[in-house]
């Protein structure tokens, strides 16, 4: 099994898997604008077990979870948020969902400063419900009466992502104390001279929303 981020290519299979596991679905062009926007955060779970036949053999999809950051936080603390997840009814209770979410969360920290991740789950899907608090530790949030479309409730869920910051301080720490030597003759001599540049953690992806995307001619006309 590959867990790996979702392409662009991907998405009709995404798509499909969706279809096929969940009521709540969605144009192709939601999923593309995930994809664009936050390149990082969604996961596949690939079926590798049989080769491909053929350069052009779709891949095996299995599982997948969409997700993307917060557009506009009501409480203005950046956060990511789960759209979707599913797997294979054939590939269910290999930790599947589990490796999905902890990808996507670990991206949301790394490439956008996450703080926390919230989803929505249907009051009555007890396998996400045990998924969600006790595998992975997100808590009640809310309830949201009527949210489905069919008039279920939801349960909005929220999970802290400070313990993943710790995690990744703690490998860069480890990462920076490895003694790789000195380098040997000129190479050595010069190396002394050089300052030993100091490492700097910078903040990439970005906050923007679809209405910063408009170029600004289009937004005067
Ligand atoms: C919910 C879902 C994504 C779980 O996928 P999965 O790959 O089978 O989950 P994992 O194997 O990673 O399970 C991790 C943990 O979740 C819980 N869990 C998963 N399926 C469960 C089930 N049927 N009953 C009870 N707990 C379950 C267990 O705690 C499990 O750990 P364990 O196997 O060590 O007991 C999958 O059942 C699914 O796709 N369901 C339909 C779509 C859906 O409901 N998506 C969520 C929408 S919010």
């Amino acid at each position: 099994m590959d867990i790996r981020v979702l392409e662009i290519a991907d998405l009709p299979y995404v798509q499909q898997t969706n279809l096929t596991n969940l009521p709540e679905n969605y144009f192709l062009k939601y999923y593309l604008y995930h994809a664009i926007s936050w390149p990082l955060l969604s996961y596949v779970a690939v079926d590798i077990s049989r080769p491909p036949k053929s350069p052009y053999d779709p891949p095996r999809i299995v599982g997948y979870v969409l997700a993307k950051m917060e557009e506009e936080p009501t409480d203005g603390i950046p956060h990511g948020h789960i759209t979707s997840l599913s797997v294979m009814r054939t590939h269910r209770r290999l930790g599947l969902a589990e490796t999905l979410m902890r990808s996507s969360q670990r991206a949301m920290v790394e490439s956008h400063g996450g703080q926390y991740v919230s989803l929505h789950v249907r009051k009555s899907n007890t396998a996400a419900l045990h998924l969600y608090k006790d595998r992975l530790g997100f808590k009640i949030d809310k309830i949201e009466s009527k949210y489905y479309a069919d008039g279920e409730d939801a349960y909005g869920m929220k999970m802290d992502l400070e313990f993943i910051r710790d995690e990744l301080d703690e490998e860069d720490a480890a990462a920076e104390g490895i003694d790789e030597g000195d380098a040997v003759g000129d190479e050595g001599k010069a190396g002394k001279e050089v300052k030993k540049e100091k490492k700097r953690k910078v903040k990439v992806g970005r906050g923007l929303g679809v209405g910063d995307l408009v170029e600004r001619s289009e937004v005067r006309s």
